[in-house]
């Protein structure tokens, strides 16, 4: 069992390898080196996160690892090559930009593509990005990416910050912010919280800006609230852009000083989420949303933050304190 895992890793940190070598020192991989350099990446970037790009032939993967003596077994388990009727090998990945995913122990274990757009190529039926299927080794519920890499500034930290994609966890890094994961392209897992508990008292959520970031925020917010001890804020993109739109629009420097200046906290955070939807001129509306933000408020366990909270409440809708407090007194009974 441990040889198989062994035999696995290795398949996977031969084809990053190739991929790698691919997208640096070769003609086929020269577009999709420009493509990245275009979105801002050095090659000092490339190489520590060991980006490569998977040409849009399909027998290359199988021809160069044929020649390592790996079982067929051993090349099908991996799920970055299958077979067609038995005979002829086909390479999972292809036309894409390769992203090598680690576990917590920084051994390649899966990896996840994107597609590279080309004129030559029609890519209309592709989705954007395509990971390794779920294997002995991958499993999505349980892989955050650049987790083994953030891990000790996260610890120095006490903080780890969540990302959307891995486009904004590299964009975050060049801007020198080196605690940032991902999830693996679906929503947050309990796996994952639990994973970052262990390391970390704070999590920043630093999605996309964009109407599915901030639906994914709200409900990371909530599971995360529900099912770890964890300090959580908020940073929000304006202008539906992600952090890596930001930063090519704006710069290193920005993108950094608004992941460590721009936070807000679940309330604050929820505020402004609760009001899309309503229109609180409505006295329907109005109510509503106080009564959903006195239920948010139940769950927050700092007295000072709710004190804040029902101040300003209280000002805004010109209703007294007492009044949000004896509701936010009864509607914590009915929670217990
Ligand atoms: N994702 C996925 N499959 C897709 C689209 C997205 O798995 N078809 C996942 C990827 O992990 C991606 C993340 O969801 O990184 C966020 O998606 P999106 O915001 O659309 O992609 P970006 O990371 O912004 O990618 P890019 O900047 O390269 O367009
Ligand atoms: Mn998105
Ligand atoms: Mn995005
Ligand atoms: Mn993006
Ligand atoms: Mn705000």
């Amino acid at each position: 069992k441990v040889l198989e895992e062994h035999k696995l890793i290795d398949v996977h940190e031969k084809t990053a390898d190739l991929y790698h070598h691919i997208l640096m020192n070769t003609q086929i991989g020269e577009k999709a080196l420009i493509y990245l350099k275009n979105r801002g990446l050095t090659e000092e970037v490339i190489k520590t996160f060991k980006i490569g790009f998977a040409p849009v032939d399909r027998s290359l993967l199988y021809k160069v690892l044929q020649k390592e003596n790996f079982s067929e077994d051993t090349l099908k388990k991996s799920g970055l090559l299958f077979q067609l009727d038995n005979s002829n090998w086909l390479d999972r990945f292809y036309q894409r930009i390769m992203f090598p995913i680690t576990n917590f122990q920084g051994k390649i274990i899966g990896f996840s593509g994107r597609i590279l757009e080309d004129e030559s190529f029609d890519s209309s039926d592709q989705p954007k990005y395509l990971n390794s299927p779920e294997t002995e080794l991958f499993n999505k519920r349980f892989i955050l990416f650049n987790f083994h890499q953030a891990r000790s500034e996260i610890r120095k930290k006490n903080e780890v910050i969540l990302f959307e994609g891995f486009m904004d966890v590299i964009s975050a890094y060049m801007s020198g912010v080196k605690n940032g994961v991902a999830s693996m392209g679906t929503s947050l897992t309990v796996d994952q919280i639990n994973a970052l508990e262990k390391v970390s008292e704070e999590v920043l959520i630093c999605y996309d800006g964009d109407n599915a970031g901030i639906e994914a925020t709200s409900r990371a917010v909530d599971l995360i609230s529900a099912q770890s001890m964890m300090n959580i804020q908020i940073v929000s993109l304006p202008d539906r852009q992600d952090p890596d739109d930001y930063r090519m629009k704006y710069g290193n420097d920005a993108l950094n000083e608004l992941i460590r200046t721009s936070r807000d906290t679940v309330f604050q955070f929820k505020k402004d989420y609760l009001k899309r939807d309503k229109n609180i001129q409505l006295e329907t509306d109005k109510l509503l949303y106080i009564d959903e933000l006195l239920t948010e408020l139940v769950k927050v366990s700092s007295m000072v933050e709710v004190d804040s909270a029902l101040t300003q409440l209280s000002t805004e809708f010109a209703i007294s304190k007492e009044t949000l407090q004896s509701e936010l007194r009864s509607k914590k009974q009915n929670y217990k």
